[in-house]
């Protein structure tokens, strides 16, 4: 048997950033993200599963290339779990293809994690039951949760394996809103998301965490009225705010996360000059130093023009609210 799935990355408004259990991934707070499909770059995550008839182990190919370390041993490992939920016996052959950079910023890990998910759930018949789908998928990568939907998605945090998975909240078509993506660096991470937040969760002075953990129901409030009302300023003025305290945990963790690069704080420079000058758009960043400007479609080539001659700028990725992961019919080979 095989099957395909195609994901994207989202950007969360409402970040995820600690755990209350590692290995589970269940998450200190909730958090609301948008998926992103890439227009001018597009931002696709692809995975293949063919079973493998009387293999005694799965093999994994990234890019044309089979690997035999540690990213073989991290599929595995997830689909290991998969197996677990749903009784899935046998070996498969993973195939993956990706069209951006993984390991930047750029929520890579969501898109993989997310199209594996759903190819799995493909060879066990199971697409339809999308909170299986969300749960397998946090337990690649916890943003995962959130790429199984398109449009806005809740990750409600819950208290175990099985109450903590994401719902949609509006769909792509609700609110034609883009994301600018300043690519500053294609770098894989020096320190994995998972192991830094980890390192937040244990060193950040405690009464900051846990008012960044606690306020996190509002902030989706917030953010959800905004959607509703399609009020780019409210959900912008979130947005920051949330970047800001999301800043705020990483600098004040032990060793302290500085993710931002010069030309990360010179963007966010253009940005305010940007708004000054009556321009809806607001900056926040992932674990990385690219920036992910808001706006709505007829301010995206200003916007384009002035962050594109900041010094660094690799890239500018131009993205427009995306579906779920889903199956496709065009294999891998
Ligand atoms: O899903 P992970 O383990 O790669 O963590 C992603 C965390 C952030 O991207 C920084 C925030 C988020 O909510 O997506």
């Amino acid at each position: 048997m095989i099957k395909t799935a195609l994901s994207h990355p989202n950007k969360a408004l409402v970040i995820y950033w600690g755990n209350e259990d590692d290995p589970l991934r269940i998450p200190t707070r909730s958090s609301l993200s948008i998926t992103l499909q890439g227009i001018n770059h597009p931002l696709d995550y692809i995975v293949t599963l063919r079973t493998m008839q009387s293999a005694d182990r799965d093999r994994v190919f990234i890019d044309g290339t089979e690997d035999r370390g540690e990213i073989r041993t991290q599929f595995v490992r997830h689909l290991d779990i998969m197996r677990v939920y749903t009784g899935f016996k046998e070996k498969v052959e993973v195939i993956t293809r990706k069209t951006f950079p993984v390991g930047s910023g750029l929520a890579g890990s969501a898109a993989s994690a997310s199209s594996m998910a759903e190819a799995f759930a493909g060879l066990i018949g199971k697409t339809a039951d999308r909170k299986l789908v969300s749960i397998m998928a946090r337990r690649g990568s916890g943003s995962a949760s959130r790429s199984v939907f398109g449009g806005s998605v809740v990750w409600q945090k819950g208290n175990s394996d099985d109450s903590s998975y994401a719902k949609q909240l509006f769909d792509e078509n609700h609110w034609d809103i883009r994301n600018v993506i300043a690519l500053v660096s294609s770098d894989p991470k020096k320190l994995r998301s998972i192991d830094g937040m980890a390192l937040s969760k244990k060193t950040c002075p405690e009464l900051l965490y846990t008012a960044f953990a606690s306020v996190s129901s509002d902030h989706i409030e917030e953010a959800s009225s905004a959607m509703a009302a399609r009020d780019i300023g409210k959900l912008g003025a979130l947005y920051e705010k949330e970047n800001d305290l999301f800043r705020q945990v990483c600098l004040k963790t032990t060793p302290r996360l500085d993710y931002w690069a010069k030309a990360t704080h010179d963007i966010f420079d253009k940005v305010a000059y940007l708004r000054n000058d009556s321009i809806p758009a607001y900056a926040g960043t992932d674990a990385g130093p690219n920036v992910h400007i808001f706006t709505l479609p007829r301010h995206v080539e200003r916007v384009t023009r002035v962050v594109g001659e900041v010094e660094g700028v690799l890239e500018i990725i131009h993205c427009r609210v995306g579906e779920g992961s889903h199956l496709i019919q065009q294999h891998l080979a």
